[in-house]
This record gives structure tokens, C-alpha cells and sequence, in this order.
């Protein structure tokens, strides 16, 4: 028996102009999905698309419990770290030997066969490796880890990243002309976030213009913009959706201080605040009770 775990994620910026090339950021965050796999005769497992192709990648058959401290379809990347931890259980049950980039490229290619073409690698790198990274088309470049304290608020209106995505990409083929300067301005914004990444106060002002720009694109909700006020009245530094909108999650990056006042802002909105940090372990083996 193996049990795994792997973080989620947040976008911090650049979320769907990375699916076009342009630079985005994310982060890998606590809350953990944990996975226990299991050789056996009769494998019984959940019914997950993901879970189905990691076996059939890994070439096995066995049990698998999944228990998650992540929503699926809020946006945190649950559905990479199931992958993610799924894979790398599988790895040590069966003694397979992948290496953990292995396990990150083929978690990716699993993205993008159950959610049609359509992902970044970026949620499966995030929780495979942890910390910060930066995305720009294929490549991957991990950022010194900051210290950023974040309060996560979950909308509870779930969303399909496969049909968030699919929307931003009708807009980009009907209205190329609408699209790509909206796109290329959260590239800028993201690169403005970078050279600023040790001034919270430049970088919740670079959040907020990215959440108004991922609603240009037409990936907001009412829900998210409520949260979205509601944290930064409440004390934020900015806030903005992360992910692939169209509910699911928001962040908002607080001062220290702020950070209880921005969770009872956002729960008195009838979301459901968690205040979290960056993680920096990525794919972890777990002890089998
Ligand atoms: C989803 O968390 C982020 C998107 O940019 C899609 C992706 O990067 O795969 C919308």
C-alpha cells in the first residue's frame, strides 16, 4: 500500500493567456489531496476520468482512496493533484521508477486528454515540484518562494475549466481583434506583477487589474465579484478570480493582519474562506497508518 499527497493551486496571474502563450504565474497552496493505492485482486477506485488514465498510462490495475482537503471544479487544481499523487502511488505500489518530472509530463498529458486538448501544464508542474512558478507556453521556470499570505474564497458555484477555456477561445477566433489585446494586457500585467514581486501593494493593484481584464474576457460571475469587493473593502491588497472563473474560486492578497477580517468578509458573502499559504513541497510520500 502507497499513499501520497499534492497540493493545489492558485493562479496568482495569467490564467487563460497562458493557454496562448503568454506568461502566468501560480503557486502551489496547503490544502492536500491524499491518495492510497493498493495492489489487488478485484481494484475498485473512484469514478474519476483521471484515476482511469493514470492506470492505464502506468500499465496496472489497483485500488486507490482518495481523501481531499480540495473542492473539485473550484478552480485549486484538484483535479491535477488526484493525478498528480495518483500517479506517484501507483509509482512506488508497483515499483515503477518514473522520475518526478516523468510523473509531471505524463500527469499533463492526462490533463489534456480528459479535458480535450484544452490545459496549461502548469496545475500538474505547480503540485508535482510546489512553490512558485512561471509559466510562458511549454516552460517552466520556478520563482524564489514568497511568503504571500493569501486568503482563498471559494464561491461554491462550481465551473468546467474545459468550458471556461472553450468560451475564451470562441471569443479569440470570433473577435480576434477584442481578444488578443486583452490577452496580451494580462501577459504585461503579469509581467509587471514580476518585477514588483516583493511590493504586496503594487502586486494586489496588478490583481486587481487582472480580475478586471479575466471579465473582459467574459470568465466572471457575479458570486466571484462579490468576494472580490467584499475582500478588498475588507483590507486586502487586491483580489481577483483564480483559475478558470466563471465561479469557482477567488484570492485575495492580504497583510498579515488583515487576513481573519478578509475570511469573515468573504464567508459573509456565502462564500467559504480558507486562509492559506504558499506550499512548498509538491508531491509528497505520506506514512500509511
Ligand atoms: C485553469 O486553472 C487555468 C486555465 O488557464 C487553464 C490552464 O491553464 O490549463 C484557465
Amino acid at each position: 500500500m502507497a499513499t501520497w499527497s499534492a497540493p493545489g493551486k492558485v493562479f496568482l496571474f495569467g490564467e487563460h493567456a497562458v493557454v496562448y502563450g503568454k506568461p502566468g504565474v501560480a503557486m502551489a497552496i496547503k490544502p492536500r489531496v491524499f491518495v492510497t493505492v493498493k495492489k489487488s485482486r478485484n481494484p475498485t477506485h473512484p469514478k474519476s476520468p483521471y484515476i482511469d488514465e493514470c492506470f492505464k498510462r502506468m500499465g496496472v490495475r489497483g485500488s486507490v482512496y482518495v481523501n481531499s482537503q480540495l473542492q473539485s471544479s473550484s478552480g485549486l487544481g484538484s483535479s491535477a493533484a488526484v493525478t498528480v499523487a495518483t500517479l506517484c502511488a501507483i509509482n512506488e505500489e508497483f515499483g515503477i521508477g518514473r522520475t518526478r518530472d516523468e510523473i509531471a509530463d505524463i500527469a499533463f498529458s492526462i490533463e489534456r486528454k480528459v479535458q480535450s486538448g484544452r490545459a496549461s501544464p502548469t496545475d500538474t508542474y505547480v503540485c508535482t515540484n510546489g512553490g512558485m512558478v512561471l509559466i510562458t507556453g511549454t516552460s517552466k521556470r520556478r520563482l524564489p518562494p514568497q511568503g504571500l499570505q493569501l486568503v482563498v474564497g471559494n464561491t461554491l458555484v462550481p465551473h468546467s475549466t474545459a468550458k471556461m477555456v472553450e468560451l475564451v477561445g470562441t471569443l479569440q477566433k470570433k473577435h480576434p481583434d477584442i481578444a488578443d489585446p486583452i490577452l496580451d494586457a494580462i501577459g504585461a500585467v503579469t509581467l509587471a506583477a514580476l518585477h514588483n514581486i516583493n511590493n504586496q501593494k503594487v502586486l494586489g493593484q496588478c490583481m486587481d487589474t487582472n480580475n478586471a481584464l479575466l471579465e473582459a474576457l467574459g470568465v466572471g460571475h457575479p458570486a466571484s465579484s462579490r468576494l472580490v469587493l467584499a475582500a478588498r473593502a475588507s483590507g486586502a491588497y487586491g483580489a481577483k478570480i483564480t483559475g478558470a472563473g466563471g465561479g469557482g474560486c477567488i484570492i485575495a492578497l492580504c497583510p498579515r493582519r488583515a487576513k481573519s477580517r478578509v475570511a469573515g468578509a468573504i464567508e459573509a458573502c456565502e462564500g467559504k474562506a480558507i486562509i492559506t499559504t504558499i506550499d512548498t513541497d509538491g508531491a509528497r510520500r505520506e506514512k500509511n497508518d
